[in-house]
Protein backbone atom coordinates (compact mmCIF):
# COMPACT_ATOMS: atom_id res chain seq x y z
CA UNK A 1 0.00 0.00 0.00
CA UNK A 2 1.28 3.49 -1.04
CA UNK A 3 1.63 6.35 1.65
CA UNK A 4 -1.49 8.70 1.61
CA UNK A 5 0.11 11.46 2.21
CA UNK A 6 1.75 11.40 -1.02
CA UNK A 7 -1.33 10.80 -3.34
CA UNK A 8 -1.40 13.56 -5.79
CA UNK A 9 -5.45 13.90 -5.34
CA UNK A 10 -4.53 14.75 -1.20
CA UNK A 11 -1.78 16.94 -2.04
CA UNK A 12 -3.87 18.71 -4.92
CA UNK A 13 -6.32 18.85 -1.93
CA UNK A 14 -3.53 20.97 0.00
CA UNK A 15 -2.38 22.71 -2.52
CA UNK A 16 -5.88 24.01 -3.50
CA UNK A 17 -7.48 25.14 0.27
CA UNK A 18 -4.09 27.06 1.12
CA UNK A 19 -4.31 28.76 -2.47
CA UNK A 20 -7.76 30.01 -1.41
CA UNK A 21 -7.23 30.96 2.13
CA UNK A 22 -4.24 33.26 0.69
CA UNK A 23 -6.64 35.43 -1.66
CA UNK A 24 -8.75 35.86 1.42
CA UNK A 25 -11.88 33.79 0.11
CA UNK A 26 -11.85 31.52 2.86
CA UNK A 27 -12.13 32.92 6.03
CA UNK A 28 -11.73 30.76 9.36
CA UNK A 29 -14.01 27.36 8.20
CA UNK A 30 -15.54 29.10 5.23
CA UNK A 31 -15.39 27.34 2.02
CA UNK A 32 -15.65 23.49 1.40
CA UNK A 33 -14.65 20.98 -1.36
CA UNK A 34 -16.01 17.52 -2.59
CA UNK A 35 -13.72 15.54 -5.57
CA UNK A 36 -14.57 12.86 -6.50
CA UNK A 37 -12.10 10.10 -6.82
CA UNK A 38 -11.23 7.28 -9.04
CA UNK A 39 -11.57 4.00 -7.16
CA UNK A 40 -8.57 2.32 -8.82
CA UNK A 41 -6.39 5.18 -7.57
CA UNK A 42 -7.47 5.09 -3.66
CA UNK A 43 -7.17 1.41 -3.69
CA UNK A 44 -3.35 1.78 -4.24
CA UNK A 45 -3.44 3.54 -0.92
CA UNK A 46 -6.30 2.35 1.09
CA UNK A 47 -8.19 -1.03 2.05
CA UNK A 48 -11.57 -0.38 0.39
CA UNK A 49 -13.20 -2.79 2.92
CA UNK A 50 -11.44 -1.50 5.77
CA UNK A 51 -14.44 1.21 7.13
CA UNK A 52 -13.39 3.24 10.17
CA UNK A 53 -16.87 4.74 10.85
CA UNK A 54 -20.56 5.40 9.11
CA UNK A 55 -21.47 8.92 9.26
CA UNK A 56 -25.66 9.34 8.30
CA UNK A 57 -25.95 11.66 5.59
CA UNK A 58 -29.63 12.70 5.79
CA UNK A 59 -30.41 12.40 1.93
CA UNK A 60 -30.51 10.16 -0.68
CA UNK A 61 -27.57 10.04 -3.16
CA UNK A 62 -28.27 6.90 -4.59
CA UNK A 63 -26.77 7.55 -7.92
CA UNK A 64 -23.48 8.13 -6.28
CA UNK A 65 -23.52 4.70 -4.08
CA UNK A 66 -19.80 3.29 -4.42
CA UNK A 67 -18.53 6.46 -5.36
CA UNK A 68 -15.22 7.83 -3.34
CA UNK A 69 -14.88 11.52 -2.66
CA UNK A 70 -11.88 13.25 -0.69
CA UNK A 71 -13.99 16.20 1.06
CA UNK A 72 -13.56 19.26 3.68
CA UNK A 73 -14.69 18.59 7.28
CA UNK A 74 -16.97 20.82 8.74
CA UNK A 75 -15.35 23.77 11.09
CA UNK A 76 -12.53 23.30 9.88
CA UNK A 77 -10.26 25.91 8.40
CA UNK A 78 -8.89 26.07 4.66
CA UNK A 79 -5.79 27.55 6.12
CA UNK A 80 -4.73 24.38 8.46
CA UNK A 81 -5.48 22.01 5.29
CA UNK A 82 -1.95 21.92 4.45
CA UNK A 83 -0.36 21.35 7.39
CA UNK A 84 -3.05 18.65 9.10
CA UNK A 85 -4.25 16.77 6.40
CA UNK A 86 -5.93 13.91 8.33
CA UNK A 87 -7.41 15.74 10.77
CA UNK A 88 -9.01 18.46 8.41
CA UNK A 89 -9.94 16.17 5.51
CA UNK A 90 -11.97 13.21 4.94
CA UNK A 91 -12.37 10.33 2.30
CA UNK A 92 -15.57 9.01 2.32
CA UNK A 93 -17.46 6.31 0.22
CA UNK A 94 -21.13 5.94 -0.25
CA UNK A 95 -22.13 3.14 1.14
CA UNK A 96 -24.88 1.05 -0.38
CA UNK A 97 -28.22 2.04 1.15
CA UNK A 98 -27.45 5.52 -0.46
CA UNK A 99 -27.89 7.70 2.21
CA UNK A 100 -24.57 6.98 5.06
CA UNK A 101 -21.37 7.92 4.15
CA UNK A 102 -18.62 5.32 5.05
CA UNK A 103 -15.28 6.85 6.69
CA UNK A 104 -11.93 5.33 5.08
CA UNK A 105 -9.91 8.15 6.23
CA UNK A 106 -9.50 11.24 7.72
CA UNK A 107 -11.59 13.21 10.06
CA UNK A 108 -9.18 11.60 12.52
CA UNK A 109 -10.06 14.03 15.65
CA UNK A 110 -13.38 12.49 15.74
CA UNK A 111 -14.96 15.04 13.02
CA UNK A 112 -17.27 14.84 9.86
CA UNK A 113 -17.73 16.28 6.10
CA UNK A 114 -18.97 19.70 5.86
CA UNK A 115 -22.24 20.70 6.86
CA UNK A 116 -22.64 21.35 3.21
CA UNK A 117 -22.51 17.76 1.66
CA UNK A 118 -25.95 18.06 0.75
CA UNK A 119 -25.51 21.06 -1.53
CA UNK A 120 -21.71 19.16 -2.90
CA UNK A 121 -23.39 15.48 -3.54
CA UNK A 122 -26.69 16.90 -5.00
CA UNK A 123 -24.64 19.31 -7.65
CA UNK A 124 -22.50 16.15 -8.30
CA UNK A 125 -25.36 13.88 -9.03
CA UNK A 126 -26.97 17.10 -11.40
CA UNK A 127 -23.47 17.90 -12.78
CA UNK A 128 -22.28 13.89 -13.77
CA UNK A 129 -25.72 13.62 -15.92
CA UNK A 130 -25.01 16.36 -18.02
CA UNK A 131 -20.68 16.02 -17.71
CA UNK A 132 -20.09 12.57 -17.19
CA UNK A 133 -16.63 14.01 -16.42
CA UNK A 134 -17.12 16.34 -14.01
CA UNK A 135 -15.30 15.55 -10.71
CA UNK A 136 -15.36 18.59 -8.35
CA UNK A 137 -17.68 21.02 -6.79
CA UNK A 138 -16.08 24.14 -4.55
CA UNK A 139 -17.76 26.49 -2.67
CA UNK A 140 -15.85 29.82 -1.15
CA UNK A 141 -16.51 33.00 0.04
CA UNK A 142 -14.74 35.47 -2.35
CA UNK A 143 -14.71 38.62 -1.39
CA UNK A 144 -15.37 41.15 -4.60
CA UNK A 145 -18.21 38.38 -5.17
CA UNK A 146 -19.59 38.62 -2.11
CA UNK A 147 -19.67 42.26 -1.87
CA UNK A 148 -20.48 42.55 -5.48
CA UNK A 149 -24.08 40.51 -4.07
CA UNK A 150 -24.89 44.09 -2.11
CA UNK A 151 -24.43 46.48 -4.42
CA UNK A 152 -26.05 44.73 -7.85
CA UNK A 153 -29.10 43.20 -8.67
CA UNK A 154 -29.26 39.11 -7.74
CA UNK A 155 -30.43 38.41 -11.32
CA UNK A 156 -29.01 35.54 -13.09
CA UNK A 157 -28.88 37.72 -16.69
CA UNK A 158 -27.79 40.73 -15.61
CA UNK A 159 -25.16 39.61 -12.83
CA UNK A 160 -23.77 37.45 -15.62
CA UNK A 161 -23.79 40.18 -18.26
CA UNK A 162 -22.05 42.15 -15.42
CA UNK A 163 -19.27 39.98 -15.45
CA UNK A 164 -18.54 39.32 -18.98
CA UNK A 165 -18.46 42.75 -19.55
CA UNK A 166 -15.93 43.59 -16.83
CA UNK A 167 -13.08 41.28 -18.00
CA UNK A 168 -12.76 40.38 -21.97
CA UNK A 169 -12.05 36.37 -21.08
CA UNK A 170 -14.92 36.36 -18.71
CA UNK A 171 -17.82 34.94 -22.24
CA UNK A 172 -14.94 32.56 -23.08
CA UNK A 173 -14.13 31.26 -19.23
CA UNK A 174 -17.95 30.86 -18.40
CA UNK A 175 -19.93 31.58 -21.68
CA UNK A 176 -23.49 28.88 -20.03
CA UNK A 177 -23.37 31.91 -17.21
CA UNK A 178 -23.43 32.40 -13.58
CA UNK A 179 -26.86 30.99 -11.46
CA UNK A 180 -27.90 32.96 -8.57
CA UNK A 181 -29.88 31.79 -5.96
CA UNK A 182 -31.75 34.30 -3.34
CA UNK A 183 -30.09 34.38 0.17
CA UNK A 184 -31.48 30.68 1.78
CA UNK A 185 -30.44 28.94 4.92
CA UNK A 186 -26.81 26.99 4.27
CA UNK A 187 -26.76 23.45 5.34
CA UNK A 188 -29.94 22.28 4.88
CA UNK A 189 -31.25 19.90 2.10
CA UNK A 190 -33.46 23.04 0.46
CA UNK A 191 -30.46 24.42 -0.50
CA UNK A 192 -28.60 21.98 -1.42
CA UNK A 193 -31.37 20.77 -3.59
CA UNK A 194 -31.91 24.55 -4.96
CA UNK A 195 -28.24 24.47 -5.84
CA UNK A 196 -28.37 21.15 -7.73
CA UNK A 197 -31.41 21.87 -9.97
CA UNK A 198 -29.06 25.43 -10.99
CA UNK A 199 -26.33 22.80 -11.58
CA UNK A 200 -28.14 21.47 -14.60
CA UNK A 201 -27.54 24.88 -16.01
CA UNK A 202 -24.51 26.35 -14.80
CA UNK A 203 -21.14 25.46 -13.99
CA UNK A 204 -21.73 28.33 -11.05
CA UNK A 205 -23.77 29.23 -8.62
CA UNK A 206 -23.60 32.46 -6.47
CA UNK A 207 -25.84 31.66 -3.20
CA UNK A 208 -27.03 35.28 -2.35
CA UNK A 209 -25.34 36.87 0.13
CA UNK A 210 -23.24 34.23 1.17
CA UNK A 211 -20.78 33.28 -1.84
CA UNK A 212 -20.26 30.87 -5.00
CA UNK A 213 -20.65 27.22 -5.85
CA UNK A 214 -18.51 25.85 -8.90
CA UNK A 215 -18.24 23.05 -10.76
CA UNK A 216 -15.38 21.02 -12.77
CA UNK A 217 -13.34 18.15 -14.14
CA UNK A 218 -10.73 19.41 -12.24
CA UNK A 219 -9.74 21.45 -8.59
CA UNK A 220 -7.64 23.58 -11.64
CA UNK A 221 -10.39 24.24 -13.75
CA UNK A 222 -13.60 24.79 -10.80
CA UNK A 223 -10.93 26.96 -8.93
CA UNK A 224 -9.88 29.25 -12.12
CA UNK A 225 -14.50 29.66 -12.78
CA UNK A 226 -14.48 30.72 -9.51
CA UNK A 227 -11.51 32.92 -9.68
CA UNK A 228 -12.53 34.23 -13.14
CA UNK A 229 -15.87 35.41 -11.54
CA UNK A 230 -13.78 37.27 -8.57
CA UNK A 231 -11.67 39.41 -10.68
CA UNK A 232 -14.78 40.55 -12.98
CA UNK A 233 -16.84 41.46 -9.57
CA UNK A 234 -12.91 43.01 -8.32
CA UNK A 235 -13.03 45.02 -11.33
CA UNK A 236 -16.83 45.86 -11.21
CA UNK A 237 -16.09 46.90 -7.19
CA UNK A 238 -13.46 49.18 -8.32
CA UNK A 239 -15.45 50.57 -11.00
CA UNK A 240 -19.23 50.76 -9.89
CA UNK A 241 -19.07 54.17 -8.19
CA UNK A 242 -17.28 55.89 -11.24
CA UNK A 243 -18.63 57.07 -14.41
CA UNK A 244 -18.42 54.19 -17.13
CA UNK A 245 -16.25 55.91 -19.72
CA UNK A 246 -16.04 52.87 -21.88
CA UNK A 247 -16.93 49.44 -22.16
CA UNK A 248 -17.27 45.94 -23.58
CA UNK A 249 -20.20 45.54 -26.08
CA UNK A 250 -22.71 43.14 -26.89
CA UNK A 251 -21.65 42.93 -30.05
CA UNK A 252 -17.77 42.27 -29.13
CA UNK A 253 -18.68 39.88 -27.01
CA UNK A 254 -20.33 38.03 -29.88
CA UNK A 255 -17.30 38.66 -32.48
CA UNK A 256 -14.54 36.99 -29.22
CA UNK A 257 -17.39 33.77 -28.85
CA UNK A 258 -17.67 33.14 -32.14
CA UNK A 259 -13.88 33.54 -32.94
CA UNK A 260 -13.39 31.33 -30.38
CA UNK A 261 -16.57 28.72 -31.18
CA UNK A 262 -17.90 29.11 -27.55
CA UNK A 263 -21.67 27.85 -26.89
CA UNK A 264 -22.67 30.94 -25.03
CA UNK A 265 -26.06 32.07 -23.44
CA UNK A 266 -26.96 34.52 -26.35
CA UNK A 267 -30.20 35.16 -24.19
CA UNK A 268 -27.91 36.71 -21.72
CA UNK A 269 -26.89 39.62 -23.93
CA UNK A 270 -28.95 42.25 -24.94
CA UNK A 271 -28.77 42.03 -28.73
P1 LIG B 1 -18.38 23.93 6.89
O1 LIG B 1 -17.33 24.33 7.91
O2 LIG B 1 -19.43 23.03 7.48
O3 LIG B 1 -17.73 23.36 5.66
O4 LIG B 1 -19.17 25.23 6.46
C1 LIG B 1 -18.50 26.33 5.92
C2 LIG B 1 -19.35 27.14 5.01
O5 LIG B 1 -18.85 27.85 4.17
C3 LIG B 1 -20.82 27.06 5.15
O6 LIG B 1 -21.46 27.55 4.02
ZN1 LIG C 1 -20.27 29.11 3.01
Amino acid sequence: MKDILTAPFLKEMCATTANMYRLGWDERNGGNISYLLDNEEVAQYLDLDHVIRTIPTGFDATPLIGKIFIVTGTGKYFKNVQSDPENNLGIIQIAKDGTTAELLWGYADGGRFTSELPAHLMSHMARLTVDPDNRVVMHSHPTYTLAMNYVHELDEKKFTHTLWEMCTECIVVFPDGVGVLPWMLCGTNEIGEATAEKMKEFRLVVWGMHGIYGAGKTLDETFGLIETVEKAAQIYMLTAHLPRVNTIKDEEMVTLAEFLGVDYRKDFLNL
